[in-house]
C-alpha cells in the first residue's frame, strides 16, 4: 500500500514543471523501489492476442503483466480492450506502473490515407503532417499512445516491398518528411491526450538490403551511410521523436540490434537522443542466426550493452538479463538507464497522472473517421496521384461521355484499397474505384464494370466478357497493378512488372480502340515500359486508403488537377535496378547521343535512363519555365545563393506545380552526384498567369562529407538546375570562392 501511495503522489501534477521533481528524479525514485525482475519487465514489450504482426506471439502476456514483467504492449487497441489490459498493470502488479500501448500506425489509424510512398508524391509537407495529426487523434482515442512510425528508410530498390512505407529515394526530401511526420504524431506536447509517441525506424539503413530482399544484408561505405541513409533518422530525432527502433539488418557485419557505435556513440552521443530504443520484432533473437551470438543469452548481453532499452516480443531480456546482471556481464547501471528512459516516456505521456488517459469512450465515439477526416483523406488521395502519361488529353474523362467501363482486377476491390500496414483500417469502409466513379458520375452516366482477370494468376477465362463490356462503353478506366500484400513487409519481388495476365487484358482492351485510361494500384515503382508504349493515359494512384475511389475520381473527372510527382524512379526494366537520379557520373559516363557506345558505363541491351525519373509527374495543364536568374554568379562563403525562375501556366486550367531545384558540385574533394535535390516549392499557377519562384540556398546545402569525413563544401564551380523533374536540363553555373 505504501508503494501505491508513493507512486500516486509522484504522479501528481506531472505536467507542471518544477512542481515536485523532474521526470528523471521521479523515475529514479521508482527505480529505487524496483526489483531487478521488475526493471527487466519494464524493458519487455509483448504483443496482445488481438492481432499479430510477426511470426510468434506469447499468449501469457497478461500473466506477465500481473507479475510486473511487461513495460509495454502492442497490437492492442479500442478503449475497452486497452483499459482491461491497463487495469491489470495498474491494479494487479506490485508497483502499479502503467503500460505504454504501441501499434503500427503507418498511414492512418482508422481513416487510412495513401501509402507513405504515395503521400510523399504529394510533396506536401503540411498535408503529411496533418495526416499524422489525424492518425494520432484517432489512435489516442482508441487507447494507443505509441506508434511504430515514422519509417524513414531511404531506398533505391523497388524490389524491396517496404518502399511503400517510406518516402522514396531522396535523402533531403525524406528528412523533411520525417520531421513532418514526427511533428504530426507528437503535436505540440506529448502531454496532450490526442498526441502519441513517435518511433523512428528502422535504425539504420534497413532500406538498402542486398538484391532488394527483405531482411537481407546491408553493406556500404561510411560516406554513403552518413550522406544518404542517416539524415532522415537524424531529422526525426531532431524533431523530438521519443523513441527509435533498431533495424533487422546488419551494416558492414554488425547487426543494428547489437551495434554499440550506432545506438550509443552515434544516436545518443553525437545526436543527443534521449528517448528509448526498442528492437524490431524479435531482432535480439535474430542475432543468433545472424551469427554474432552463439545463443540467446549472448544476444541479450550484446544488445543491452549496445544500447537497446526494450525487447520487442523476443523474451530475451525477460529470460536472460537477470542472469547476465548477476554474472556481471551487464551492469545494473545499464538496466537502470534503460528503465529510466522508459519511465520518463510514461511520464511525458501523462500515464502516471492517469493510466486511462487514452481510454475515453466519448473520444472513441466522436473522434474517429469524422467527416472532416474523410474529406481530408479524399483530398490527400488526389494529391498523391501521379499522372504518368496523357496522350492527346485522354484524361480528364470528357464531360459528354454517356457510359464508362471500369475494368480490371482492382476496379472494385475493397480489400486492396488500404494497402499494406493498414492498422485498424476497415476494408469494408473503403471506396473502390468503381464506387468513386459511380459516386462522381451520377445517374446520367452508365457505369459498367468487369474484373477481366485476377491480380496474380494465369486464368484468362474472364477476359472476353471484360472486352464485351469495354466495347459497350464510351470510355474505359482500366484498373491494374498489385494486390495490397504484394508490397510491405516480407513482400520483395524479383520481377516488378504487372503480375499475372493483366497485361494480356490490357492489350486486348486497348486494342478495342476505345479511349482508355489505366489506373495503377501498387506499393512500389513498377516496371511498365510495355504498358507505357500502348496505353494512352496512365495514372499512378498507389493504394489510396479509405477514400481511394473518391479521390481518384476527383482526378479522373478533372475536379482536381493532378500535381503529384514521383519520389522514386520508375525503371525501364528490372536489370537497371538500383536506379536513382542522384547517381555518380563515373569515369566513363554514358554518351547521351550514343547510349550504346562501347567502353562506356552502360548496358548492351538497355539505356541507362529510367522510364519516369524522380520528380516526374504531369498535369492537365502545361507549365513553361523561363531561364534561371541568379542574384550573382560568384559567391563568398556564407553568402546566400538566390535563384529564381518564372513559371507560366500555358494550358487551359489552373494547376499546381512542384518546382524543383538541384545542384551539381562539378569538382569535389570526392566524387559528387550528377544532381542533388536542395529545394522545392509547390505553387498554384492560374491559367494564363505567371508566378515567380525564388530559392535561396546556403553553403550548408552545398556541403557534404569530404574524404576525411568533414562536412564542408568545395570552393569552385557548381551547376544549379531548376525544373519540373530531375531529368530536366535547364541550368546555370555559379562559383563559390
Ligand atoms: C516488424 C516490422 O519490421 C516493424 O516495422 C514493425 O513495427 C514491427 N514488426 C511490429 O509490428
Amino acid at each position: 500500500m505504501l508503494l501505491v501511495s508513493l507512486i500516486i503522489i509522484q504522479g501528481c501534477n506531472t505536467q507542471h514543471e518544477g512542481v515536485i521533481l523532474s521526470y528523471e528524479s521521479k523515475s529514479d525514485s521508482i527505480i529505487s523501489l524496483m526489483t531487478l525482475e521488475e526493471k527487466i519487465g519494464q524493458m519487455s514489450l509483448f504483443t496482445s492476442d488481438m492481432s499479430a504482426t510477426g511470426p510468434s506471439i506469447r499468449n501469457d502476456y497478461t500473466d506477465l503483466i500481473r507479475q510486473g514483467k511487461v513495460g509495454a504492449v502492442f497490437n492492442a487497441y479500442t478503449v475497452d480492450f486497452v483499459r482491461g489490459i491497463q487495469k491489470i498493470a495498474v491494479e494487479e502488479s506490485r508497483l502499479h506502473i502503467p503500460l505504454i500501448f504501441g501499434y503500427d500506425i503507418i498511414h492512418g489509424h482508422r481513416t487510412i490515407f495513401p501509402v507513405n510512398l504515395g503521400q510523399a508524391a504529394s510533396w506536401d509537407l503540411e498535408a503529411i503532417e496533418k495526416s499524422e495529426r489525424i492518425a494520432a487523434t484517432e489512435a489516442s482515442a482508441e487507447g494507443l499512445n505509441w506508434t511504430f512510425a515514422p519509417m524513414v528508410d531511404i531506398s533505391r530498390d523497388p524490389r524491396w516491398g517496404r518502399v511503400m512505407e517510406g518516402s522514396g529515394e531522396d535523402t533531403w526530401l525524406g528528412s523533411l518528411i520525417a520531421a513532418a511526420r514526427v511533428k504530426g504524431f507528437q503535436g505540440a506536447s506529448l502531454a496532450d491526450n490526442n498526441t502519441i509517441l513517435a518511433c523512428v525506424k528502422h535504425f539504420a539503413a534497413y532500406g538498402a538490403p542486398q538484391a532488394g530482399r527483405d531482411y537481407s544484408t546491408v553493406d556500404m561505405s561510411d560516406r554513403s551511410l552518413y550522406e544518404w541513409y542517416l539524415p532522415p533518422y537524424k531529422a526525426a530525432v531532431d524533431a523530438g521523436a521519443g523513441s527509435v527502433m533498431t533495424s533487422f539488418n546488419e551494416i558492414a557485419g554488425v547487426p543494428s540490434t547489437s551495434n554499440h557505435w550506432l545506438l550509443t556513440d552515434l544516436l545518443r552521443g553525437e545526436w543527443g537522443f534521449n528517448g528509448f530504443v526498442v528492437t524490431d520484432y524479435s531482432s535480439i533473437n535474430e542475432l543468433v542466426p545472424h551469427g554474432v551470438a552463439s545463443d540467446l543469452k549472448q544476444a541479450g548481453e550484446l544488445s543491452v550493452n549496445a544500447g537497446v532499452d526494450m525487447d520487442m516480443q523476443g523474451s530475451v531480456f525477460l529470460e536472460y538479463l537477470n542472469e547476465l546482471v548477476k554474472s556481471g556481464e551487464v551492469t545494473e547501471k545499464v538496466i537502470n538507464d534503460a528503465v529510466r528512459r522508459i519511465l520518463i516516456a510514461k511520464y511525458k505521456l501523462g500515464l502516471f497522472d492517469d493510466p486511462y488517459k487514452y481510454c475515453d469512450k466519448k473520444r472513441e465515439a466522436e473522434e474517429i473517421m469524422t467527416p472532416e477526416f474523410l474529406e481530408f483523406a479524399r483530398g490527400f488521395v488526389a494529391k498523391s496521384c501521379v499522372l504518368l502519361k496523357n496522350e492527346k488529353n485522354t484524361l480528364p474523362i470528357p464531360s459528354g461521355v454517356k457510359s464508362i467501363a471500369v475494368i480490371g482486377p482492382l476496379a472494385d476491390s475493397k480489400a486492396d484499397m488500404l494497402g499494406f500496414w493498414s492498422a485498424a483500417g476497415q476494408w469494408e469502409k473503403c471506396v473502390t474505384l468503381f464506387e468513386g466513379i459511380r459516386n462522381r458520375a451520377g445517374s446520367s452516366v452508365n457505369i459498367l464494370t468487369a474484373k477481366g482477370c485476377n491480380v496474380n494468376d494465369d486464368d484468362l477465362s474472364a477476359i472476353n466478357q471484360a472486352l464485351s463490356v469495354a466495347r459497350k462503353a464510351d470510355f474505359v478506366v482500366l484498373a491494374l497493378g498489385e494486390s495490397k500484400d504484394m508490397s510491405g513487409e516480407a513482400a520483395s519481388r524479383a520481377d516488378i512488372s504487372i503480375p499475372g495476365v493483366q497485361m494480356i487484358l490490357a492489350e486486348k482492351i486497348i486494342k478495342t480502340g476505345k479511349p482508355v485510361a489505366v489506373v495503377l494500384f501498387n506499393g512500389r515503382p513498377l516496371s511498365i515500359s510495355e504498358l507505357d508504349k500502348m496505353a494512352p493515359a496512365i495514372l499512378e494512384t498507389w493504394f489510396g486508403g479509405t477514400q481511394a475511389g473518391n479521390g481518384i475520381a476527383d482526378i479522373l473527372f478533372g475536379d482536381v488537377n493532378p500535381s503529384g510527382k514521383l519520389t522514386m524512379t520508375f525503371p525501364m526494366n528490372v536489370g537497371q535496378i538500383p536506379l536513382f537520379y542522384n547517381s555518380k557520373n563515373t569515369g566513363r559516363p554514358i554518351n547521351p547521343q550514343n547510349p550504346y557506345e562501347k567502353w562506356k558505363s552502360n548496358y548492351l541491351d538497355s539505356p541507362n535512363t529510367p522510364l519516369y525519373p524522380f520528380g516526374y509527374g504531369l498535369s492537365y495543364t502545361t507549365f513553361a519555365y523561363s531561364d534561371i536568374r541568379m542574384n550573382k554568379n560568384s559567391f563568398l562563403e556564407n553568402e546566400k545563393v538566390v535563384a529564381s525562375v518564372d513559371i507560366t501556366n500555358s494550358g487551359d486550367r489552373d494547376g499546381e506545380e512542384v518546382v524543383q531545384l538541384y545542384i551539381h558540385d562539378l569538382v569535389g574533394d570526392v566524387t559528387r552526384p550528377v544532381k542533388e535535390l536542395k529545394g522545392f516549392k509547390k505553387v498554384l499557377v492560374k491559367k494564363g498567369e505567371t508566378v515567380t519562384v525564388t530559392f535561396s540556398i546556403s553553403s550548408d546545402d552545398l556541403s557534404y562529407y569530404h574524404h576525411n569525413m568533414n562536412f564542408t563544401y568545395d570552393p569552385g564551380e557548381f551547376a544549379l538546375y531548376i525544373g519540373s523533374n530531375s531529368a530536366e536540363e535547364r541550368f546555370v553555373k555559379f562559383i563559390v570562392q
